[in-house]
């Protein structure tokens, strides 16, 4: 994946209580900073082993890093260069998850060749929303519930988020929303 992505699991470490436990991620996953340039592109292990090297160090599960990898994906996208982009995306949850396709097609300019997921709004009322994940990757189930979550925290909602399984193609998630 885009070193984007690297650079955010850096600085969701180094924002941590305990940044002193980077140098030692760095050296399990075996990079280097150099692995960490927004622009390039580097094969989909690196990120893999950079995450379970992040949950290995801070003794979380994987399911667990993934989440928390979500959350702060969300806080860092809105501090990043695409900052307008989230913002351009919506002013509530659903309206953004029914843009966030346009969304990472705006990204595919400035990353070209940038491998994205598809989010497709099956039902939405003010309940909930229930949305199909579909992806050329697997396992990034949990990432995607972090994703959400950092969503409601974003618009400042309260909810809860499932995942539902597979579903035509794709595996649904369930965003239910707080009234
Ligand atoms: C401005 C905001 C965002 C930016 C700049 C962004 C950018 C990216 C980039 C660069 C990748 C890596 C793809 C690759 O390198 O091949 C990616 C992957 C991904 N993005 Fe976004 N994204 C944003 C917001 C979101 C949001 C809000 C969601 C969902 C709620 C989301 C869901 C995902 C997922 C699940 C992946 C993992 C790849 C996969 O599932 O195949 N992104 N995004």
């Amino acid at each position: 994946m885009y070193g984007m992505i690297h650079r955010a699991a850096r600085q969701m470490i180094l924002s941590s209580g305990d940044p002193a436990v980077w140098p030692q991620i760095l050296d399990r996953a075996g990079l280097e900073e150099s692995d960490f340039i927004t622009g390039q592109s580097y094969p989909d292990e690196v990120t893999f082993s950079l995450i379970g090297a992040v949950a290995a160090e801070l003794d979380l599960s994987l399911e667990e890093t993934l989440i928390r990898f979500g959350r702060y994906w969300i806080r860092f996208a809105d501090e990043s260069a695409f900052a307008h982009l989230m913002k351009m995306a919506g002013q509530t949850v659903s309206e953004f998850c029914e843009n966030l396709d346009r969304l990472h097609a705006n990204i595919n300019l400035s990353l070209p060749g940038v491998d994205v997921p598809s989010f497709q709004v099956r039902s939405s009322d003010e309940t909930a929303l229930r949305i199909t994940y579909v992806s050329s990757r697997t396992g990034l189930e949990p990432f995607v519930t972090g994703l959400f979550e950092g969503l409601l925290v974003h618009f400042g909602q309260t909810g809860q988020v499932r995942c539902l399984g597979p579903h035509e193609g794709g595996i649904d998630f369930l965003v239910t929303l707080d009234g």
